[in-house]
């Protein structure tokens, strides 16, 4: 193979369909060329509105200068990890600047890879450091896939199916998707949920068993269905009354992305473990475990590690993200875009009754379908339909939710006011197919 050749001209799709793994799942197989701001090119150089972002990864936009600069100074410095060693200044500094994004006693933090790896790692910090076994995690979560995230993921049979026996001592609960199981009815949802994680802690696994309780503040992969902040509030008190500790899993829903820089802030608890990852270098590989000095040192000295976690590149693009969140109002901006995109989508509704319904917290906003309101049957064959033709129109879109059946709507946190014009625009010309 010619192996000058640019990437514009070659068949990226046939040539990667050959080489890449087909475990590989994927909304859909375009060639990609490059990312400028909000738009994605492909290899014929057509210009998509990109609101996937990699699903909630790039959202400052792709090559936003500020993160590319840092990036380039970067690398000319130093590119590889020094962990074993001792400390580098980009990852000091994002570990400062991280740590202060969070409310006390929130203030240390593991760098690692990837959202999946946190999750791993929290499971095992909670078993370390309160020598419980058990973990209560939640209906249709995700949290990534490998075995320990895997083991509290339920989004989709075919995230668990050949993979058991999973981790041993992991309990499901139910979690409050208003809409999806309680007809719209909050209060009903609460108290069920909180009645069905009593029950299982009466009659399942004692409360002096349970290491931790882990939890999406908004549930992501699963439908973009937030809880209650009276939920997690009766899940901080339940962790506070027999000593368990209570995981918060802000991969997706974290950095801004709901209108506060983490979503469990909505509900004014405070977890003691946070996953971040995603967005936390606008697109390299870069996590954290945030959690308390004391729970860390709880942990043990070499009882975690990672060879990779921390890398320079990816903190100092780290720092890049966060000082640009803060100097450019970003969740600010997320709240205020978040809302007229709410508004529009609304709006849109009204004259489509075969959405069922529209909800979400700053720019993490669901668009559920159902075969009829009064059913709430999900509806994801239409779904995807929309989907498909927002994307033929030129906005990238992408479905969550058990059957596919919610469009996420998860733009880059400095999304314009004209952008969400035009997305709504585009999207109202694919509802009516
Ligand atoms: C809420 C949540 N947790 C964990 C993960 C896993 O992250 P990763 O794919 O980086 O392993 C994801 C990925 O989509 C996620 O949305």
């Amino acid at each position: 193979m010619d192996t000058t050749d640019s990437s514009d001209t070659l068949d990226l799709a046939a040539l990667g369909g050959a080489s890449i793994s087909s475990v590989l799942g994927r909304y859909m197989d375009k060639s990609w060329s490059h990312g400028i701001g909000h738009r994605l090119y492909d290899t014929d150089g057509r210009g998509y509105l990109d609101f996937a972002n990699g699903i909630a990864v790039t959202a400052l936009g792709h090559t936003h200068p500020r993160v590319t600069k840092a990036i380039h100074e970067q690398v000319d410095k130093l590119i590889g990890p020094v962990h074993a060693l001792g400390f580098a200044e980009s990852t000091v500094k994002l570990a400062k600047m991280l740590t202060a994004t969070f409310p006390e006693p929130l203030d240390s933090v593991l760098f690692l890879n990837s959202g999946s790896e946190t999750i791993d790692g929290a499971i095992k910090l909670a078993r370390r450091a309160t020598g419980r076994p058990a973990i209560i995690c939640f209906r249709g979560a995700f949290h990534g896939r490998t075995i320990g995230a895997t083991s509290v993921t339920s989004s989709s049979l075919n995230y668990r199916i050949g993979y058991e026996p999973l981790l041993p001592a992991v309990y499901q609960t139910v979690y409050p998707a208003v809409y999806r199981y309680y007809a719209g009815d909050e209060q009903k949802a609460v108290a069920d949920s909180l009645k069905h994680l009593d029950g299982l802690l009466m009659t399942t696994v004692a409360p002096s068993q349970v290491a931790a309780i882990i939890i999406e503040p908004v549930q992501g992969e699963g439908g973009y269905y937030p809880a209650p902040a009276a939920f997690l509030q009766g899940l901080r008190e339940r962790c506070d009354k027999h000593g368990i500790l209570l995981i918060a899993d802000e991969v997706q829903s974290g950095f801004g992305r709901t209108g506060q820089m983490w979503s469990f802030e909505e509900s004014g608890i405070v977890p003691d473990v946070v996953c971040v990852a995603k967005a936390i270098a606008n697109g390299l590989p870069l996590s954290g475990i945030v959690a308390s000095t004391d729970l860390m040192t709880r942990w043990g000295k070499g009882a975690h590690g990672t060879t990779y976690g921390g890398n320079p590149v990816a903190c100092a693009a780290g720092v890049a993200v966060l000082e640009t969140i803060h100097d450019e109002n970003l969740v600010e901006n997320a709240r205020l875009r978040g809302a007229e995109l709410l508004g529009g989508l609304r709006e849109l509704m009204a004259d489509h009754p075969g959405i069922g319904d529209v909800r979400g917290r700053g720019l993490m906003i669901g668009v559920e379908f159902v075969k009829d309101r009064a059913s709430r049957t999900p509806d994801g064959a239409t779904a995807d339909a929309v989907t498909a033709r927002a994307v033929d129109a030129g906005l990238l879109l992408l479905n969550c939710g058990i059957q596919h059946q919610v469009i996420r709507w998860i733009p880059p946190l400095n999304v314009t006011v004209p952008e969400v014009e035009e997305a709504l625009a585009i999207f109202e010309g694919a509802l009516k197919g």
